[in-house]
């Protein structure tokens, strides 16, 4: 099978799982990393043979098939467009950008180019999830009534917890809406099949300033780790209660938050149909719980004989094996790349029309929010 070249720009908290699921394909090699800072250490660690502290000359020097870019959100638009306009594929982190300008930019920019172009939005690939899709396009939970959920962090609780995420000029206008809601959002659309077609939000910032500390902070990291600070206003939501309405009628909810003491990193999907109801909640990956009024409830377990055909190709282990974060990466990533070796590949993994449409979501829930009204797509 061809060895495809693929390099890293941005090793902090996701670059590392970039690197671990890429290696877990087998035909990928990856010949350069590049980061802001220690890239040579990096590199070292990771045993990757190029470090570079600028993506241009990166490019230019180890001239990869592909890049990943997993800096945060304010440096994503100049290094796709840069590599895009040197004929190099990408897969960009989420959020595609942070304006809805520059990501119809990408769009276009990547279609002139007959590039490969995938957003990482990877809760797709978690077997379950999958199934839960299948199911429902086979017509088995009848016609989707609701939707609901959410997705639920507790790392920004305190007013001394700090990242680039809280500042706007590097996050965008949204925060948990677009750092964490757009997950749901594409994960709610993706395996209902439907589009969410209205908004209605209301946002809350519980801490109107935090104390930034002064050294730099990685990502997950808490607060009592640093003790000198400064007062920096904060211009961006804590937390953000949405209503939706999709394409067909459905009607939606979710909450979102980064200050929900307890809550690591859960991310919860029930869709209930006319006839049952499927629910899936990243704390118990391996399991989806169909609900029925007439009969016991069921738990149907990740397992290669029970799942739905068309999801088996996400199953890597077999049942009551644990899969996860890094497997759904690894499938992702690998979509991402048979897409490059075969243009018939199958398309799960999200594109930059999709990583378009999170960015539309989430400006029309930030004017929605402002206004207090609902607002159409
Ligand atoms: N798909 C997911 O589940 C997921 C999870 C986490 C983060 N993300 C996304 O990944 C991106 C990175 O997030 P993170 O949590 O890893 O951040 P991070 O702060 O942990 O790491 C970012 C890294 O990029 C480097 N960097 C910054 N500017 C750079 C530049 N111009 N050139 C080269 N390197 C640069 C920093 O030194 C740092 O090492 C964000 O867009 C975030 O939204 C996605």
């Amino acid at each position: 099978m061809k060895q495809i070249k693929a390099a890293i720009i941005g090793i902090g908290f996701v670059g590392a799982v970039h690197i671990e699921a890429l290696r877990r394909l087998g035909y990928v090699e990856i010949i350069a990393l590049v980061d802001e800072y220690d890239a040579e250490k990096k590199a070292e660690k990771y045993n990757i043979p190029s470090a570079f502290s600028s993506y241009k000359e990166m490019i230019n020097i180890s001239k990869p098939d592909i890049i990943h870019i997993c800096t945060p959100n304010h440096t994503h638009f100049e290094i796709a467009a840069y590599a895009l306009n040197r004929n190099i594929h990408v897969l960009c982190e989420k959020p595609m950008t942070t304006t809805l300008e520059e990501a119809k930019a990408l769009v276009s920019l990547a279609k002139e180019k007959k590039l490969i172009h995938a957003v990482n939005y990877h809760n797709r690939f978690y077997p379950m999830a999958h199934h839960m899709k299948e199911t429902i396009k086979d017509g088995t939970i009848g016609k989707i009534f609701s939707i609901h959920g959410g997705y639920l962090q507790d790392w920004l609780l305190y007013p001394t917890d700090f990242n680039w995420r809280l500042v706007s000029s590097q996050s965008g206008k949204t925060r948990v809406v677009s750092d964490i809601g757009a997950h749901w959002m594409d994960l709610a659309e993706y395996v209902s099949g439907l589009k969410i077609v209205e908004v209605f939000a209301e946002f809350t910032t519980f801490h109107k300033s935090r104390k930034k500390p002064v050294e730099n902070v990685t990502t997950f990291s808490k607060s009592e780790d640093t003790t000198e600070y400064e007062e920096v206003p904060i211009d961006t939501e804590d937390f953000a209660s949405i209503l939706l309405r999709f394409e067909n009628g459905a009607v939606g909810s979710a909450t979102i938050s980064q200050a929900f003491a307890g809550k690591k990193n859960k991310l919860s999907l029930l869709i209930a149909g006319s006839t049952m109801s499927l629910e899936l909640d990243s704390d118990d990956l391996s399991n989806v719980i169909i609900g029925h009024r007439d009969q016991p409830n069921q738990v149907l377990t990740k397992d290669l004989a029970l799942i739905h055909t068309n999801s088996k190709k996400l199953v890597s282990y077999p049942s009551g094996h644990t899969e996860g974060f890094a497997d759904a990466f690894k499938h992702c990533f690998n979509q991402v790349y048979q897409s490059i070796i075969d243009s018939e590949a199958t398309i799960e993994y999200a594109t930059f029309e999709d990583g378009y449409h999170e960015m539309l979501l989430a400006e029309k829930l930030f004017e929605s929010a402002k206004k207090g009204c609902w607002i159409k797509l």
